[in-house]
C-alpha cells in the first residue's frame, strides 16, 4: 500500500496476533459500538460495509471539529481489514486529523476489537485513512477556518 499518508509501521503492528491487553492509552475513541446479528455476512462475521461505515462517521467526528461545520467524505485513501470483527465484540474507533490543506482534512481512523465473548482480548482489526472537505450551505468547498 502507498498511499502517503498510511504509516507502514502501523501495517507491520496489525500483523502481530498477539491480543493486546489494553486499549490506547491516553486517547479518546471517536466512536464506541457494538455490532448486532443484523450486521452481518452470511458467515456470521460483521460486514466490512459495516465497519467502513462507522468509520466514516468516526473519522467525521474530528474534522466537524476541524472545519467547525459541515464536511463531505471526498476519498477514502487507504482501508485495510486486518482481522474480522464478531457479533457482539466491543468496537473502538479512534480518529485523529494527520493532515489539512485549503479545503480538506485527512483523517486516520483505527478500529480496536473487544472480544467480549472470549476473554475480552483486544485486537487492532482495521485501519483506514479518509479525507474530507469542509462545505458551505451550497455544498461547495469551504475554506479552513485559521486556528
Ligand atoms: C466534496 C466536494 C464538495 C469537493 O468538491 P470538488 O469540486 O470535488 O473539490 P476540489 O476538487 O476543489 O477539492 C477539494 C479538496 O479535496 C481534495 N481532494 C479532492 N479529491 C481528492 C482525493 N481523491 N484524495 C484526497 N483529496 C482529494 C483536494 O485536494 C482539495 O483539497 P485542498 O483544498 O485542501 O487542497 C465534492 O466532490 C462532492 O460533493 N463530493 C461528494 C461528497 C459525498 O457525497 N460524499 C459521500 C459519498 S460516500
Amino acid at each position: 500500500m502507498n498511499s502517503p499518508y498510511f504509516p507502514l509501521s502501523s501495517i507491520a503492528d496489525m500483523s502481530k496476533t498477539a491480543p493486546l491487553s489494553e486499549l490506547p492509552p491516553g486517547k479518546n475513541p471517536a466512536l464506541r459500538v457494538v455490532p448486532m446479528p443484523a450486521d452481518a455476512n452470511v458467515h456470521g462475521d460483521v460486514f466490512g460495509g459495516w465497519i467502513m461505515a462507522q468509520v466514516d462517521i468516526a473519522g467525521s467526528i474530528p474534522a466537524v471539529e476541524r472545519a467547525q461545520g459541515r464536511v463531505a467524505t471526498v476519498a477514502v485513501n487507504s482501508f485495510l481489514f486486518k482481522h474480522p470483527v464478531f457479533v457482539g465484540d466491543l468496537v473502538s474507533f479512534y480518529a485523529d486529523v494527520v493532515k489539512t490543506g485549503r479545503t480538506s482534512i485527512t483523517v486516520e481512523v483505527a478500529v480496536y476489537a473487544q472480544r467480549m465473548r472470549h476473554s475480552h482480548e483486544i485486537v487492532k482489526v482495521t485501519e483506514a485513512t479518509l479525507t474530507y472537505v469542509a462545505t458551505d450551505e451550497d455544498r461547495m468547498p469551504r475554506v479552513l477556518p485559521v486556528v
